[in-house]
């Protein structure tokens, strides 16, 4: 939304088709925007035109294509100068009802556009909210829940009217929508009713509001450090609001991050924040008691060069090769080594205070999503040995389904790269209520999952814009590790092994960028199985995680059929599929298991399989004698081994996915963060 500097059509329309591109890895199935039909500065006549709406079925570029191709036909004028404008725009991952014009955003309340509605999230009672609204005389076109937004918001408004209270603001009308919302939601709702104002709301998904002042030079160097500022010391020039801080950072750093129940109305060039407490009044309604906010600004952390492909043909390859770095920023500051005795420890600045309780707990248990849980898994041996305590692996919707039993003396880890996954978050909810202590491990400074646990360390690993999980992977396995040792920092036996994993630690970026020398083997690997149905991968003990994230970086990207099985389940079914043709990685690096899995091998070839052995440098022949395929990776300790061992499967997985000519970084039907359940 911008103020006071006369900006053209077409400027409003590329920020609103930029901040689509940088949130596109977030959902990439269909796409909306809607503008200013005309400018409305001055005294502003409501209601205004109705503003324009394009959605489109499939990426940004196709939505911009058919808005230009629009344009034209219209004879819409693109030099036409706006002071004030308020445009939103949404690319969505479809939850209810196909991708297709009519289910994308913005929803509106009808022919008129009286109000539009562009959402993040689920609403759970909008078949309730539905049917009441086509008992009023609504009729809906879209099998979307958002529709029942936009027809409620006119509805309420109309209510109002028709009662004569003739001076319903914007914030009244969403307060009152809100209302009857169920689910998880951030909202930006546009108006006719309302030109030049925009309302955002949030509960559950997230939402960040950018402030961009043009004027902070001349103001010698006033520090924006309050919403005051804004409406008393001179306009914003630009406000934005977003799910999602990529779309933000090449425009301004800083933000304000909304909280649920909070109501942002931005009018004139100030902004009034609200906070929607709902209790119920006496008669058993809820009543709204909005009650204004005033917050610090935050600045975001994030360089818009991080988010950029660079030298790279894609995010997945850029993340994958980043990895050295990415593991330096995890660890930076963390790994302490000095004083007389050259004493080896760890630092979790997050975690210090409650170490005492975590070694205190009945057991420790694991809860992610995806990508997430195999990292929980790859660390769960190492966690196990170190802290002496029980550790169980959840899914977060599992449990939900199961309601499974959480103890207040359980300790529980959270783990998503996000920070949004919404099974994970009603998973915390669950645990929180359980009383269990809740820690968070998230790549999402500011993210749900960080504020709502007790406490927690964040993986550093810097933005990741691949659907596929890569560098936020190795870094959760780093973080786990590191959490592991510090948990087990009281135990004198195993001081030694802990020294041991500290040093490896410090030599794994570059054990790594060791690893990365094979992308050309893995690309010729790819190119021998690019016409395969699928792809089995074996592995057992700290790589059983490898193999299964192997096998869903294979699934998820190049579409491919590919499992991770245990391999000490083989002999139970797995054996009655290989053959001569299936193609089957066999996870072989050196530790305990080494012996097994020498002996896995023996049992897959005696039955022709056909075998693609990852093994330690130097292990070729010993692992398979030489007659099948092998990838030699560096050896580094046992439990940091999976860091190793995943690279050459991410490659794999990358060029496979080129390869059969499929979109890396938006695999078909995923997102990024999925914040509904
Ligand atoms: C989605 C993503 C995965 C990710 C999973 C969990 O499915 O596509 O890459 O592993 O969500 O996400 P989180 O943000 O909780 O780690």
């Amino acid at each position: 939304l911008n103020y006071d500097v006369s900006r053209e059509r077409r400027y409003i329309l590329e920020v609103l088709f930029n901040g689509l591109r940088r949130l596109e890895y977030r959902g990439y199935d269909s796409a909306g925007i809607s503008i200013d039909s005309a400018s409305v500065a001055g005294p502003v006549q409501a209601p205004c035109d109705s503003p324009l709406v394009f959605r489109q079925e499939g990426n940004i570029e196709s939505l911009v294509k058919s808005v230009y191709q629009e344009v034209s036909a219209t004879d819409l004028n693109l030099e036409e100068s706006f002071s004030i404008h308020a445009g939103i725009a949404h690319t969505r991952w479809a939850t209810h009802g196909e991708p297709a014009p009519r289910n994308s955003h913005p929803q509106s309340s009808g022919a008129d556009n009286d109000f539009l509605v562009v959402h993040n999230g689920v609403i759970t009672n909008y078949e309730v909210l539905k049917q009441s609204l086509l008992r009023h005389g609504y009729t809906f076109e879209s099998e979307t829940d958002t529709e029942v937004i936009p027809k409620l918001a006119k509805f309420v408004f109309d209510k109002a009217n028709e009662e004569g209270e003739q001076t319903v603001t914007f914030s009244e009308v969403v307060l009152e929508v809100m209302r009857h919302l169920e689910g998880a939601y951030a909202l930006i709702f546009k108006s006719r009713h309302y030109p030049n104002e925009l309302i955002a709301c949030k509960r559950g998904s997230p939402l960040l509001l950018g402030v961009k002042e043009f004027a902070e030079e001349q103001n010698n160097g006033t520090s924006y450090n309050d919403l005051k500022f804004i409406s008393t010391n001179g306009h914003p020039k630009e406000l934005f609001l977003s799910s999602d801080p990529h779309a933000l950072v090449e425009h301004t750093k800083k933000v304000l991050v909304i909280e649920d129940g909070e109501v942002v109305h931005i009018k004139d060039g100030g902004v009034t924040i609200l906070k929607f407490d709902h209790p119920k009044g006496k008669d058993g309604k809820f009543i709204s008691r909005p009650a204004s906010v005033q917050r610090a600004l935050s600045i975001l952390e994030m360089e818009v060069e991080q988010i950029n492909k660079g030298k790279y043909e894609h995010y997945m390859q850029k993340e994958i090769h980043e990895q050295p770095e990415s593991l330096t920023t995890t660890m930076r500051g963390r790994l302490i080594r000095g004083g007389s005795s050259n004493r080896k420890s760890v630092l979790l600045g997050g975690l210090k205070d409650h170490l005492k309780t975590i070694r205190r707990s009945r057991r420790i248990v694991f809860i992610g999503c995806g990508t997430s849980y195999n990292a929980a898994l790859a660390a769960r041996p190492i966690l196990e040995e170190l802290s002496g305590i029980p550790v169980t692996m959840e899914i977060a919707s599992d449990l939900l389904d199961r309601q499974a039993p959480v103890y207040r003396d359980d300790t529980i880890l959270f783990v998503s790269q996000s920070g949004e996954t919404a099974d994970t978050l009603n998973a915390l909810e669950y645990a929180l209520g359980n009383g269990a202590l809740c820690v968070g491990i998230t790549n999402t400074v500011g993210s749900a999952i960080a504020r709502n646990t007790h406490c927690g360390v964040h993986i550093n690993a810097g933005s990741e814009i691949g659907v596929a999980s890569t560098k936020a992977y190795t870094s959760q396995i780093v973080v786990m590790a590191m959490v592991a040792l510090a948990i087990g920092a009281d135990t004198i036996s195993t001081k030694p092994r802990r020294e041991a994993i500290i040093e490896s630690l410090l030599h794994l970026p570059s054990k790594v960028k060791e690893v990365l020398k094979l992308d050309q083997e893995m690309k010729d690997l790819a190119k021998s199985l690019i016409s395969e149905q699928s792809l089995l991968m074996f592995g057992r003990g700290y790589n059983y995680a490898t193999a299964l994230e192997g096998a869903l970086k294979v699934k998820e990207v190049a579409l491919m059929h590919s499992e991770g099985i245990l391999a000490g389940e083989m002999k139970h079914g797995p054996l009655a599929l290989v053959d001569e043709n299936l193609p089957i990685v066999v996870i072989a690096t050196r530790d305990q298991c080494f012996s097994k899995q020498q002996s896995v091998i023996q049992q897959l070839k005696a039955r022709k399989g056909r075998l693609i052995v990852m093994c330690t440098e130097g292990d070729a022949t010993a692992v398979c004698g030489g007659s099948c395929r092998v990838i030699e990776v560096p050896l580094v300790v046992d439990c940091l081994q999976p860091v190793v061992n995943i690279v050459p499967l991410q490659l794999l997985a990358y060029h496979l996915t080129v390869l059969r000519g499929y979109n890396v970084d938006q695999p078909r039907n995923l997102a990024k963060s999925v914040t509904t359940e």
